[in-house]
């Protein structure tokens, strides 16, 4: 099944604002004030997550950025019930179950799951019942791909982050992970090697789910380098970008760094 969508749908993950605003732990800078800025300047979507540490989004942040936001929000969270029933009753556009650890800096992975397959099942059932659209964050795997279109939902999102690590490594002196360059001592054609499987994976779980009806976003460590590639791949309909936009919001401000993500977008 093609995808005729002309252009990448954009969705701003504005996390990191809030976690510059914990470094102090005062209300400064305010994520809300993100969500006309990024309508401004080309985002289709606000993205955010509500840890179960609350580490950056606070629970009040995700009720004022809800119910204000002029953008539809996609609201990510773990399949914890607690967390469960405070998003269902927010009620975000969107709901992307992630799979979280607390001592992570980071989402690392996709969500098992096999393992946890009734635990979903169950998550997925209270967030319909709310009538919140759900995507699952998975590795690019057919299995997780499979499992997804049986659990129901509308869509998956792909984690890009091994693509991301290994473009990093192939193509900068600066590592994008440290923990990743740390792990990995490869030669520079095992390198282009891991790469072209990491983005071949990508590429082939993006058009499998699209072939079971599966909308696809995809998502992690996407920055001004590596996303082109991620672009270019048809049946991926929208990409969900944060890091790097705020990272370059600091010397460019936040509608520069959107626009400019904005471009790279268009296909
Ligand atoms: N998509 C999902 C599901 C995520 O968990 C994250 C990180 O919060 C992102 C996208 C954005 O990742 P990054 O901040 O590396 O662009």
């Amino acid at each position: 099944m093609p995808n005729h969508r002309p252009n990448m749908l954009f969705g701003v993950n504005i996390d990191h604002i809030a976690v510059l605003r914990e470094a102090r732990k005062i209300n400064d800078p305010d994520p809300l004030m993100a969500l006309s800025i990024c309508a401004q300047n080309g985002a289709d979507q606000i993205t955010i997550h509500l840890r179960e540490d609350r580490r950056h989004i606070h629970d009040e942040d995700a009720r004022r950025i809800i119910a204000s936001s002029p953008l539809p929000v996609n609201l990510e969270c773990a399949i914890d019930p607690s967390i469960i029933d405070i998003v269902s009753a927010l009620r975000p556009h969107r709901a992307t179950l992630v799979p979280e650890k607390r001592e992570e800096v980071t989402t690392e992975g996709g969500l098992d799951i096999a393992g946890s397959f009734d635990a979903i099942a169950g998550a997925i059932e209270k967030l319909k019942a709310s009538e919140i659209e759900i995507s699952l964050f998975i590795d690019p795997t057919r299995d997780a791909i499979t499992l997804s279109e049986r659990l129901g939902v509308q869509w998956v999102e792909l984690h890009t982050g091994s693509y991301a690590n290994l473009y990093a490594m192939r193509h900068s002196s600066l590592p994008h992970s440290h923990h990743a360059i740390e792990s990995l001592n490869l030669s520079r054609s095992e390198l282009d090697g891991r790469l072209e499987q990491a983005y071949g994976d990508i590429v082939e779980a993006a058009n499998y789910a699209r072939s079971l009806g599966l909308k696809v976003a995809a998502g992690h460590g996407l920055n001004y380098q590596n996303v082109t590639a991620i672009v270019g791949i048809d049946t991926i309909e929208e990409l969900n970008i944060g890091q790097s936009i705020i990272a370059r919001s600091v010397f460019t401000g936040l509608a520069t760094a959107i626009k400019d993500m904005k471009v790279l977008c268009k296909r």
